[in-house]
């Protein structure tokens, strides 16, 4: 694996150029159901790029309103554990334990925590950078020719249940970016009538 470029400030940038490979992987990418993800996954060296390909994201004024908790099978195991618990007072435990079986079973996940600077540029805006993140990181892990999956799930909206992650006020979760291997090939789902989505103004 090579290292990443560095890349002096102000340096000039190289233009894209076509990619038909980059064109194929776009029109045929797709979420892994994140039960399914299974060894391999990344290596500490592949994992520290998919964070700094990943975090190579557009923000409003440079703010770089996010952070990253990188989660290995052990603490997502503790932390299930107790957010079962948490799980048992809740409308509907059986389903929210359930749900818990798509947090550990990937090898490794990144947690992107959105932390909107206050008094900056809009908050809606850095959160829109947070999920920028998070789609840049499935790229990324792509880019190893890994597989990803993008959840939330209850325990990203419970105060107590992010607490567990480490998140402060003023803290979101974006999103769990669970990242592995499928043993099984992802199938194809709907996908938007794009005449529906699409006005053009001359
Ligand atoms: C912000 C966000 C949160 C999501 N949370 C969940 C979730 O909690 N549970 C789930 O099954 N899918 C969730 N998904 C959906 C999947 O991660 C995935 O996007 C979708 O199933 C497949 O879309 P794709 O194949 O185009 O990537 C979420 C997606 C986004 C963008």
């Amino acid at each position: 694996m090579t290292e990443l470029p560095l890349i002096p400030l102000n340096a000039p940038l190289p233009a894209p150029v076509p990619s038909q490979e980059l064109r194929d992987r776009l029109a045929t990418r797709r979420s892994a159901p994140a039960q399914a993800l299974a060894a391999p996954g990344p290596t500490q060296a592949e994992l520290d790029q998919i964070l700094t390909l990943g975090a190579r994201t557009p923000d409003h004024g440079k703010l770089f309103p996010w952070r990253f908790v990188v989660l290995g099978p052990r603490s997502r195991a503790e932390i299930a554990e107790k957010l079962a618990v948490l799980a048992e007072v809740r409308d509907k435990p059986a389903k929210d334990q359930a749900v818990l079986a798509k947090l550990t079973a990937a090898p490794v996940t990144i947690l992107v925590v959105s932390t909107p600077v206050p008094n900056a540029k809009p908050v809606w805006e850095q959160q829109l950078s947070a999920g920028a993140v998070c789609m840049n990181l499935e790229h990324a892990a792509g880019a190893f020719g890994y597989s990803s999956s993008w959840i939330t799930d209850w325990y990203s909206y419970d105060s107590q249940a992010v607490a567990l992650f480490g998140l402060t006020e003023g803290e979101t979760v974006a999103g769990f970016i669970h990242i592995g291997t499928l043993t099984e090939p992802a199938l194809e789902r709907p996908r938007p009538d794009m005449a529906a989505k699409v006005t053009r103004l001359p």
